[in-house]
């Protein structure tokens, strides 16, 4: 294996294969690495810390930018991860700025989404707390929200970014749900003002903005026993409700696994990746298009992860692990994977004996 993949070797032979990691439910439950995370994943690194395995992860998730999301699972892993290996579900984000050059945009969810969203390059974006704080009984539950007294909001907007625009008079042009909601019910109202009214609560019915969500996850697996309620089970809701007061259905646009273009885009990225980690290799001078025999999605959810890397075919071949939403004792019978394992070190020890 050393001889094959060394960087000191003369003319290094690139790897034929990658791998794109699931985050939640296959390397972390809520902060916690689990199923031998670190330790399998610096297998994929030289004796001297550089990446030797081509690897990104591929998450649903999201909320903060990629870089420093980067930063985070490098000190929880103990090894050196490049923004480039980090894809959010609201990563494709980013190519929809032209869009919405001059528009107010309102950034949904936990985190920091949007300074996500600002260093994407959208120049006018409102968190909702920050936008929703602007109008006056908005929620009229706010009062009873004991547990928002003191809360840190959206900082990066509130003390570096004032907007120079009337809120009161500007419509919202788009809306970006860029991770999970926090405060559903307040989100719920907030949205369905901005949605039915073209974009400015208070005024009357107006055509609905567009409306995106970074991912679809009906549930994950987070630190809790069993699946928590993800951003589809928000959009479901929000859909409903949204439905039934206005005469015509909501529409929007879904991100993330399971669509086969976040795949395509995962594998341009390693086959990026690769080139630069051997730049010297033969092939890649001439190569445009994907060049690996197989990229291994690992997974804890059939119906996103596994369900995603069949639909995107070749080199896709998916590896489903137990630690997360699927706990089954064979494989999943509506989305099988091409293997089962018990963890994410198995699924690593199983790629790297096929493969070196
Ligand atoms: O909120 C995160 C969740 O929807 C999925 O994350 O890493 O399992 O794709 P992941
Ligand atoms: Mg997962």
């Amino acid at each position: 294996l050393a001889q094959r993949f060394s960087h000191s070797a003369a003319a290094p032979e690139r790897p034929s294969f990658g791998i794109a990691f699931d985050i939640d439910g296959v390397i972390l439950r809520g902060r916690s690495p689990i199923g031998g995370a670190p330790r399998a994943i610096r297998r994929l690194y030289s004796e001297d810390g550089t990446l030797k395995i081509p690897f990104l992860f591929l998450t649903n998730g999201g909320g903060v930018p990629e870089h420093r999301r980067a930063l985070e699972l490098s000190q929880l892993l103990g090894v050196n991860i490049s923004p480039t290996q980090v894809v959010h579900g609201h990563s494709p984000y980013r190519e929809l700025v032209d869009r919405f050059e001059n528009d107010l945009i309102v950034a949904v969810g936990k985190g920091e989404p949007a300074v996500v969203m600002s260093e994407y390059g959208f120049r006018k974006v409102l968190s909702i707390d920050k936008y929703a704080s602007y109008f006056k009984d908005i929620d009229p539950l706010a009062p009873f929200k004991t547990w928002k007294v003191g809360q840190k909001t959206d900082s990066y907007m509130s003390a570096k970014v004032h907007p120079s625009y009337d809120v009161y008079s500007e419509r919202v042009k788009g809306v970006f749900v860029v991770s999970d909601p926090v405060d559903w019910g307040r989100d719920l109202q907030v949205l369905c003002d901005i949605l039915s009214t073209g974009g400015l609560p208070g005024s009357g019915k107006g055509d609905q903005p567009p409306l995106y969500f970074a991912a679809d996850d009906l549930e994950y697996q987070a630190a809790f026993p069993s699946e928590r309620l993800g951003m589809g089970a928000f959009r479901i809701a929000l859909e409903s409700i949204f439905n039934q007061i206005n005469d015509h259905p909501l529409k929007y646009t879904s991100y993330g696994k399971p669509n086969p273009l976040v795949f395509k885009n995962a594998a341009s990225i390693l086959e990026k990746l690769v080139m630069s980690m051997y730049p010297n290799s033969q092939t890649s001078k001439e190569v445009k298009d994907c060049q690996f025999s197989t990229i291994y999605m690992v997974g804890d959810n059939p119906k996103v992860d596994i369900n995603g890397a069949s639909k995107a075919g070749h080199p896709w071949s998916s590896v489903l692990t137990r630690t997360g939403v699927f706990r089954g004792k064979d494989n999943d019978p509506q989305f099988p994977a091409d293997v089962v394992v018990d963890t994410v070190e198995d699924a690593i020890n199983y790629i790297l004996e096929k493969e070196c």
